[in-house]
């Protein structure tokens, strides 16, 4: 039975139980018998001319940013689809294809449908997943658990960063570069969160200044991309507010016509491509909106557009720098709902499984 603990919901119990879960995440990928399941992935990523990723909601927000690694680091054409759209569609699939199912449950329908079209196709299966035993768990030829626990509040916190960090690893080892090196970065990351969550107060400050706002937009560029579609999907789900996410370049093409002093605009930045970042905040700090800031320590520029910045030392944690941002965005989110008085663990009108279309 799973208790709350010490936490008032299960979703603060779950965003702290991050750090460690990464930990434990790092020793079961040096085991023999995890590798050996990579190893059997690997032998049908290297020959796949394609790599269909599915997911729905965040695990598809996951599989977006594991294109982005699978382009980096092992120079793979990645098709990243909505499960529901891919389904019903008439996708190019080809036999030496791949197909990797991203799912906390492994009851998904349309992720379950999505993986049932590929393998009527001939596609070897595989999926990144939470839950052992699960139907699309069975229905896979060789499945990468993430080995999150369980995770009961409805928006997904800890599920999200080990599907993303299994992709990383997965990533890594494709290219043969899996060693001491990347298991230190993700431990830097552990640690990274660990303060994160010792700062949370300060997040908690920023929630109960910027609550009740109009809407709000989280914007990123390249690996940051996917995490602001996280952000903001968090942030509908709990929050019950309007949230976007946007590709920080896609802003002048449209929604920065939402930008007024009642908007707030969540830029999660990086190392990676700092400066354009910045030029995009600075658009919108013109307009009159309210600017608040995720990035490195070292950003001085954007901290001084920002009404407030929440400074993070990324030097340590490469590519990794989006899953740390996106905690500081899970507890901004958690304080929101809390400050809005909604039903954190459960909110209205969803399900923790979509099991029905
Ligand atoms: C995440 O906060 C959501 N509750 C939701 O988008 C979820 O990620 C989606 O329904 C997919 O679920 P799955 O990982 O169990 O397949």
């Amino acid at each position: 039975v799973s208790t709350k603990g010490d936490f008032d919901h299960f979703m603060m119990k779950e965003i702290h139980e991050q750090p460690d879960l990464i930990r434990n995440l790092v020793y079961k990928y040096k085991s023999p018998q995890v590798i050996e399941k990579l190893k059997k992935v690997k032998d049908k990523f290297d020959k796949a001319e394609t790599i269909h990723i599915t997911a729905c909601g965040s695990a598809w927000h996951c599989g977006i940013l594991l294109k982005y690694y699978f382009e980096k680091y092992n120079k793979k054409q990645v098709n990243i689809e909505l499960a529901s759209e891919f389904r019903y569609r008439n996708p190019t699939l080809r036999k030496n294809d791949i197909s990797i199912s991203i799912s906390q449950s492994g009851e998904t329908i349309d992720t379950l449908a999505s993986l049932q079209l590929c393998k009527e196709e001939g596609l070897s299966c595989f999926s990144i997943i939470n839950t052992e035993g699960s139907t699309i768990f069975r229905e896979c030829d060789e499945n990468l658990l993430i080995f999150a626990g369980k995770e009961i509040g409805v928006a997904s916190t800890k599920a999200f960063t080990l599907q993303v960090l299994t992709g990383y690893l997965l990533s890594k080892f494709c290219s043969n570069d899996l060693n001491n090196d990347i298991f230190k970065e993700i431990e830097n990351l552990a640690g990274l969160i660990d303060e994160i969550i010792l700062r949370k107060d300060e997040i908690k400050d920023a929630a109960k200044s910027y609550y009740n706002k109009r809407g709000y937009i989280f914007t990123g560029r390249g690996f940051m991309f996917p995490m602001a579609l996280e952000g903001a999907l968090k942030l509908k789900e709990i929050a019950y507010v309007h949230a976007e996410g946007y590709a920080a370049g896609e802003l002048k093409h449209g929604p920065i016509a939402l930008i007024d002093s009642e908007m707030v605009n969540v830029v999660l930045s990086s190392l990676n491509l700092q400066e354009k970042t910045l030029s995009n905040a600075q658009e919108v700090k013109a307009r009159n909106g309210i600017l608040l800031g995720v990035g490195d320590i070292s950003d001085k520029e954007l901290l001084a557009s920002c009404e407030l910045y929440f400074g993070l030392d990324l030097s340590k944690v490469g590519d990794l720098a989006g899953v740390a941002v996106n905690v500081v965005a899970q507890l901004f989110t958690y304080y929101i709902a809390l400050f809005k008085g909604n039903d954190i663990d459960k909110p209205r009108n969803l399900a923790k499984s979509v099991t029905v279309e």
